[in-house]
């Protein structure tokens, strides 16, 4: 019953892990103002869940995670992330908060090499640890590690016991990123088969570059919940990126997702610049080029009917129109462009002022809007505005 009610509902869950998956990747260290800042933006821009640290795993975490839940937890869930363990899970609760992200590894591997653990002790520790921090009256979810290359037979006994011991949510890791869409999508519809109607989350990493691929089709197979990074940060080759999930998940297949989608693009800027990581020029959604059209043919295109060559508008995720000029150019957009400027040209004008556009842009020059407005004025010789 509640499996159907979960499957058949087209709304899903945004869980950001920015400030905890996402701070984890080398290079990134955030202070506590820092993170702050970044929760009140992710409640403002509307995610379910914030994970806002690993309270165990230092001081610091323990105290942002106390600060970020005193300052956005009654706008928004924040969770703490917490081995199975009695120790860290005690101050994951010490910090007053109301959910909790309890985690062991599945995989042969994790439990050769890492835990040094039977399957039989992590079933037990996985029920253990989950009744534990249920009986201390907390949201639990709970993630087998490495989900995606722990035996099937193996994992789905996980997932069962997580649920068996109480767990609200299971989250499905692709630890290190080797899962591929048809894979995914069969091994999600297995896991919410056993989930009993508990919420089945994904968090996908972006080794293969498949992160959002991989979670739009856990969402197709089930999942309501997907984990992701604002931009995508996060360990090796980093994360799901929201704004990628969000506008696949809301535009692509009409799902139902909280999130303000205009507030995308500040928030990546924001994100950017307290973390030191740049974001890509040709990021999907956020990056500087994703609204960007030079060709003649594009910006022609786009001026009569910007979905012409724009799957959405700039405006709905906050990033703006870039006209380029360059040695692609042509006449419409140049018009276009120098109107805007207040600078309107003949025909014969407008193709000579195109023409030395050109001969710059060949010399390896970046054409800029004012070269093109000194261009036009010394061939015009007209006043601007
Ligand atoms: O990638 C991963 O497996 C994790 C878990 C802690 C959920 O980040
Ligand atoms: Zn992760």
């Amino acid at each position: 019953m509640g499996c159907l009610f979960f499957v058949n509902s087209k709304k899903v869950r945004i869980f950001d892990t920015t400030l905890r998956d996402g701070e984890q990747a080398p290079g990134i260290d955030l202070t506590m103002e820092q993170k702050v800042r970044i929760a009140k933006q992710l409640a403002d821009l509307g995610v379910d869940v914030i994970e806002a640290g690993f309270p165990a795993a230092s001081e610091g975490e323990f105290e942002a995670t106390k600060k970020i839940l005193d300052e956005v937890g009654d706008k928004v869930e924040v969770i703490g992330l917490s081995r199975a363990v009695k120790q860290d899970i005690d101050r994951t609760i010490d910090t007053g908060i109301a959910s909790i992200h309890v985690f062991i590894a599945t995989s042969d591997i994790h439990l050769k090499y890492k835990l040094k653990m039977t399957k039989e002790q992590v079933l037990e520790r996985i029920y253990e640890s989950v009744r534990y921090a249920k009986d201390h009256g907390l949201i639990v979810e709970y993630s087998p590690e490495d989900a995606t290359r722990t035996d099937e037979e193996f994992l789905l006994k996980a997932v069962k016991t997580a649920i068996e011991a109480g767990a609200d949510r299971v989250n499905i890791p692709d630890t290190v990123g080797v899962m591929h869409p048809f894979k995914f999508y069969d091994l999600i519809s297995k896991v919410v088969k056993v989930a009993d109607g508990k919420i089945i989350s994904v968090h996908c990493h972006n080794d293969f570059g498949l992160a959002t691929a991989n979670s739009i089709a856990g969402v197709m197979a089930g999942a309501r919940q997907v984990h992701v990074t604002v931009n995508g940060i996060g360990e090796r080759a980093g994360n799901a990126s929201l704004e990628e999930v969000v506008m696949a998940l809301k535009k692509l297949l009409g799902y139902e997702v909280g999130v303000k989608t205009y507030k995308l693009y500040e928030t990546s800027r924001l994100v950017s610049e307290l973390t030191g990581v740049p974001v890509p020029y040709f990021k999907a959604i956020v990056g500087e080029n994703a609204f960007g059209h030079e060709s003649g043919i594009h910006v022609h295109g786009v001026i009569e009917n910007p979905l012409t060559y724009e799957p959405i508008s700039p405006e709905e995720v906050g990033n703006f129109r870039r006209i380029a000029l360059g040695k692609h150019s042509g006449i419409h957009g140049l018009k276009k462009l120098l109107s805007d400027q207040g600078i309107e040209l003949t025909d014969d004008e407008l193709r000579e002022v195109l023409k030395e556009i050109k001969a710059l842009a060949e010399t390896g020059h970046k054409v800029t809007v004012d070269d093109a407005k000194a261009i036009a004025i010394k061939v015009s010789s007209k006043k601007i505005n």
